[in-house]
């Protein structure tokens, strides 16, 4: 069933154990192993208790909530009749601790241009944008599309919605117009919020076409908001639908009080990918994923009142909305956001920004890392780094190589390295070392954070011994957990909460060693891990057999020296011939039906496909072919054997 292909190898071989520095543990949020393990028993053995003095001491409460926890399994409520606000939490709560003239976000643009926001300043424009939300005739309940830059109106935006009680719907800027409007039709989302354009690596790319594209099949979308950030000339407007960001902002109140909401009133939903074509629309809501986001931030990060921390991801993405936005500010961090490419103008900028900005805490993804090593190291040499005293990294497995790498190049062989494990799903990290505590080994995010409940089974749902492989589940429930998917129950149910009862199934599979730390050893389905971005094959399948020279696709995941998975396409074809031109094609349609990150690397033109004798794919052998591998295991389903042999031809 697993997928991890080659990294199993790797990972069962790893045994460097790399403990913390003793000068990092003194000043450290956790500081000994009995301290965690204490608390880790507490949030186990009285949920309720350690949850409720966790709610109480960390959100602000307008109402007070009656019940710690309600429910069951897929149907929860956590804070139960409390009303708090996230926008609240993450500004007005940290002006009223002090924090008003501290830096909320240190800002730097691809072209160099800067902007520094306090908690103070951040509420204001927050407020403003609030205003305009609600002039427009946006109330809580409705949901936005956020298609926008890493520029600060980004995190406003999402502020913004949730003060009013608004559900956002942020959209990652690289997807394509057909993406937007799935997720805008789906979600019913009444407002999209973009720019004219935004800078990648040197250019200016147009957004607001991309999402006029879109709203001709949007019929539920009745007003645009559009910033302007690159001035590029000609955007379009139409006349009564958009609005310009400074026209319609700008000149609002500054002051606009939070709305109380419901604990579980609906914060976001973000899209992502299953094993299903159709991305799902994870809910996520108020009380219990703001906390779980500031409580495993301070946790994982060790937070301290003048750390600088940057997390290089998108808002676009999960790790976006929970540690550039959610966590951080709720805890009063200073975050340096950073909004184009890593290697613009050249291939040290984010070095250059580290050594700039005496950034402390770094949290990357391990793609970034590989790239980073191929670069070359005279691009980190450059720089002074010394300022940096925790690395984190997230979206997959990280390669003991580059583990060593960050480590050794980046971290001087001083920073702790935290491996966090989650989705978009948890809301929040559910696994990691703690960084003053956890002895670290390259390749393992360790041990469950507290209140994780993690739990391996089989397929029977029986818990597998230590050091054998299986799936993951999380038996208990935390408080950021997802609430649902956006429209539909049924999946939702499906998905998550069928196959082994009463647990909820991450999709993962993972092994525990002797020591209780998790690998994580790949997916259970046919999702795929493409630079750190969920992808599910089957969404690639649909967008190469809507090209009118596609019969049939299988897409499947082969093990890539950057992208940790990279994307393999076979196709059979009609009334066109196997060539290059056509392979190019196919690969911009892909581009055009999902967006630049879904593009297949390689499209191979098959004569048939293989397939079990009852009419099944065999993605396995696939995966063997696209990977260069002699095919492996059982092959006695095959309907056709002569199909095998034409497969690597790569003609049709
Ligand atoms: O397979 C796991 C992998 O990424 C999936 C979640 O993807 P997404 O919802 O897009 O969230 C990414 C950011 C949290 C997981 O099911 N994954 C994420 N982090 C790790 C990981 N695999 C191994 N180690 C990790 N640290």
């Amino acid at each position: 069933m697993s997928d991890a292909s080659g990294q199993i190898d790797h990972v069962l071989t790893e045994d460097r154990s790399f403990p913390p520095p003793a000068e990092f543990t003194e000043r450290a949020v956790f500081s000994s192993q009995s301290q965690y393990e204490e608390v880790y028993a507490r949030a186990r053995d009285d949920r309720d208790g350690f949850w409720a003095e966790e709610a109480k001491q960390h959100l602000h409460w307008f109402e007070p909530f009656t019940k710690v926890f309600d429910g069951q399994t897929s149907k929860v409520r956590w804070f139960v009749d409390g009303k708090t606000n996230a926008s609240y939490n993450c500004l007005d709560a940290q002006i009223d601790a002090g924090r008003g003239d501290k830096n909320a976000i240190v800002w730097e643009g691809e072209p160099g241009d800067t902007r520094t926001l306090t908690y103070r300043e951040l509420r204001s424009e927050v407020c403003k944008c609030a205003a305009a939300l609600t002039e427009i005739g946006i109330t809580a309940g409705d949901v936005v599309s956020i298609y926008m830059p890493m520029t600060p109106e980004l995190p406003i935006a999402m502020l913004a919605c949730a003060r009013i009680g608004a559900i956002h719907s942020v959209v990652f800027a690289g997807f394509s117009s057909e993406s937007i409007a799935d997720r805008n039709n789906d979600a019913g989302a009444k407002l999209v919020i973009t720019a004219d354009g935004l800078y990648r690596r040197g250019k200016v790319l147009p957004l607001k076409e991309t999402v006029d594209e879109a709203l001709e099949k949007s019929p539920t979308v009745k007003n645009c908001l559009v910033l302007r950030r690159t001035g590029n000339d000609n955007v379009p407007m139409t006349e009564g639908r958009d609005l310009w960001w400074h026209d319609t902002v700008d000149h609002q109140s500054d002051d606009f009080p939070a709305v109380p909401l419901d604990s579980e009133a609906p914060l976001f939903i973000l899209y992502t990918s299953g094993s299903t074509g159709k991305p799902k629309g994870i809910l996520h809501t108020t009380a219990g994923y703001n906390l779980w986001a500031k409580r495993t931030f301070q946790w994982v990060f060790d937070h301290r009142e003048d750390d600088v921390y940057w997390c290089t991801a998108d808002c676009g993405w999960i790790t976006g909305h929970s540690y550039v936005v959610y966590g951080p500010m709720a805890a009063g961090a200073t975050c340096l956001m950073y909004e184009g490419a890593p290697n613009h103008p050249a291939e040290d900028r984010f070095w250059d920004l580290v050594e700039k900005y005496k950034v402390t805490i770094l949290y990357t993804a391990p793609t970034a890392v590989r790239a980073f090593i191929k670069w070359g190291d005279e691009h980190v040499d450059k720089h002074d780094l010394s300022s940096l005293r925790l690395l984190g990294s997230v979206g997959e497995g990280i390669n003991p190589e580059a583990w060593m790498w960050y480590h050794k190049k980046i971290g001087g062989e001083r920073c702790p390295i935290v491996d966090t494990w989650w989705q978009t799903e948890t809301g929040g990290i559910m696994m990691s070392p703690l960084p003053g505590i956890t002895a670290t080994k390259p390749g393992s995010c360790t041990r469950p954070l507290p209140g994780v409940i993690p739990s391996i089974v089989d397929e029977t749902g029986k818990d597998v011994d230590p050091n054998h492989g299986g799936m993951l589940c999380i038996a208990e429930p935390w408080p950021g957990m997802l609430r649902g998917i956006w429209g539909d129950e049924q999946r939702f149910v499906e998905q998550y909460w069928s196959m082994i009862p009463g647990k909820y199934l991450t999709g993962d599979n993972a092994r525990m060693d002797s020591d209780g730390y998790y690998w994580i050893m790949g997916r259970i389905d046919d999702v795929i891990n493409v630079s750190g971005h969920r992808l599910s094959t089957i969404e690639v399948e649909s967008a190469l057999v809507s090209h009118e020279a596609v019969c049939e696709a299988a897409v499947v995941g082969r093990e890539d020296a950057l992208k940790g998975q990279a994307i393999a396409a076979f196709v059979t074809i009609r009334g066109r011939e196997p060539n290059e031109e056509l392979r190019k094609e196919l690969k911009m349609h892909v581009r055009k039906q999902i967006g630049a990150l879904a593009q297949p690397d390689d499209i191979r033109f098959a004569a048939t496909l293989p397939k079990t004798r009852s009419g099944k794919i065999m993605r396995r052998l696939l995966r063997d072919v696209a990977s260069g591998r002699e095919v492996a295991g059982d092959t006695s389903t095959l309907e056709d054997l002569s199909v095998l042999a034409k497969l690597n031809d790569d003609e049709a």
